[in-house]
């Protein structure tokens, strides 16, 4: 019988490739919120999705971002973001992705993150390393923030409520530079397999994070909330780095969580 693993990459891939297919056609996109997109796509995906884990584990819970998952009786318990990057997703810039993670009695056991554009699969088991389309992946060894490349993510919801370009801005000053490609759980990815260093964020949800953070700590790394505390996948931040940068980086979050801004802003002149 094909593993948890195994059956979450054929699905990630079946629906990754729905999604690219509906990129070709340029579909249009609705608005959720005031800024938050949803399109004909995420709701296929999720549809596909939901269909292939009722099939092969009936009874297990699922939670799905476009509300389309189920209670079950089970240990066990699906997160699915059917397309992480939407916004990405409806302008045809090219960074989005589809990705499963699975829990068993609150601890996860597997993830998968799947690419169409790049035919990139990111996978891993609990215990059993993290990998990139079968190779295996580890997090950079990159030891000073003065040397990383970063990445971090904003919102489409209440953005005015959120205070992470004080964040972005020392991380600027300190850093090679700051990416914000829009789709977390490729962030998460790149962290993984060491094209980026460390990646932060505010309010994202359980779908956006469960298996960016198995693949993250079977490569070596550390995920936890910004100030250094035990992650909670409901929390209202995660910080995910190679493990050599998580000291510096939570010291220096401590300072601006207290107002401590090691840079001030430039004063706009002309
Ligand atoms: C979003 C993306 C984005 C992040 C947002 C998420 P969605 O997910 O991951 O990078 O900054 O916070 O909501 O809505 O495209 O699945
Ligand atoms: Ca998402
Ligand atoms: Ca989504």
């Amino acid at each position: 019988m094909a593993s948890f693993l195994e059956t979450a990459a054929e699905i990630a891939r079946e629906a990754g490739t729905l999604v690219a297919n509906y990129g070709e056609r340029r579909i249009g996109f609705e608005l959720k919120g005031d800024f938050d997109l949803v399109t004909e796509a995420d709701r296929a995906s999720e549809r596909l999705i939901v269909e292939r884990l009722k099939s092969h584990f009936p009874g297990h819970s699922i939670v799905a971002e476009e509300g389309g998952g189920q209670e079950g009786a089970s240990e066990y318990r699906w997160y699915v973001d059917p397309l992480d990057g939407t916004t990405n997703f409806a302008h045809g810039f090219p960074a989005f992705n589809v990705t499963l993670g699975l829990e068993r009695s609150g601890e996860l056991i597997a993830g998968v993150i799947f690419d169409p554009l790049r035919d990139e699969l990111f996978a891993a088991e609990k215990g059993g390393g993290a990998y990139l389309n079968h190779r295996r992946i580890q997090v950079s060894p990159v030891a000073r923030l003065e040397t990383s490349l970063v990445a971090t993510g904003f919102p489409s919801r209440k953005r005015h409520e959120n205070v992470n370009v004080h964040f972005f801005y020392q991380l600027a000053m300190l850093t090679h530079g700051v990416r914000r490609a829009g789709a977390a759980a490729l962030d998460l990815a790149y962290v993984a397999c060491g094209r980026l260093d460390a990646f932060w964020e505010f309010g994202l949800n359980p779908w956006d994070v469960a298996a960016g953070v198995l693949l993250i700590r079977e490569a070596g790394g550390v995920c936890s909330d910004m100030r250094g505390g035990d992650l909670n996948l409901r929390g209202p931040h995660i910080l995910a780095d190679n493990g050599a940068l998580h000291d510096e980086i939570v010291k220096l979050f401590g300072e601006i969580f207290a107002g401590q801004y090691r840079f001030p802003l430039p004063a706009v002149t002309s």
